[in-house]
């Protein structure tokens, strides 16, 4: 398929990175087609990663990631779900590729500024986590 789904995470929205971070994305090629700023409470996070449930950093992950507003989107580009993990760069920052977008903007292995879904059926599922079907536009 040609969608993804990304979460601007807590470190980059109380930064005020969120217009920065959007920017780079649509100059990546990627047309947003579903947009929303929301603060997860501890029970949506928790499902949301349920797949690292009683992993030593979950619990850390998600205080993290319930901390502040995200701003979550549903992306639309051909080959969308690996174009994008390669926009991103590797989860921890240290290893990310100069010029992506954990490599420029995050802080650390947990606090790695972005979201993406890791597999077209992830993308659905999370896509579908965040909005309804009529929250999806199919106008681009
Ligand atoms: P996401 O796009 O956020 O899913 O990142 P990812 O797919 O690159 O990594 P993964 O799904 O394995 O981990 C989810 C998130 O948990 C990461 O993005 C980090 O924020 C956090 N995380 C992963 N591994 C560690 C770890 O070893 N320590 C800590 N503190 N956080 C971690
Ligand atoms: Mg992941």
């Amino acid at each position: 398929t040609d969608l993804t789904l990304t979460m601007i995470k807590p470190d980059a929205t109380l930064r005020g990175l969120t217009g920065t971070i959007l920017k780079e994305i649509t100059d990546a090629k990627f047309s947003i087609v579903a947009l929303k700023l929301i603060q997860l409470t501890s029970y949506e996070a928790q499902k949301f990663y349920a797949i690292h449930q009683g992993k030593p950093f979950f619990n850390e992950l998600v205080e993290f990631m319930t901390s502040a507003p995200i701003v979550a989107a549903v992306l639309k580009k051909e080959n969308a779900v690996e174009d994008f993990r390669q926009l991103i760069g590797a989860t921890n920052p240290e290893n990310a590729l100069e010029g992506t977008i954990r490599k420029k903007y995050a802080e650390s292995l947990q606090r790695n500024s972005i979201h993406g879904s890791d597999s077209n059926e992830n993308a659905w599922i999370e896509s579908h986590f965040h909005f309804s079907d009529k929250e999806i536009y199919d106008f681009l």
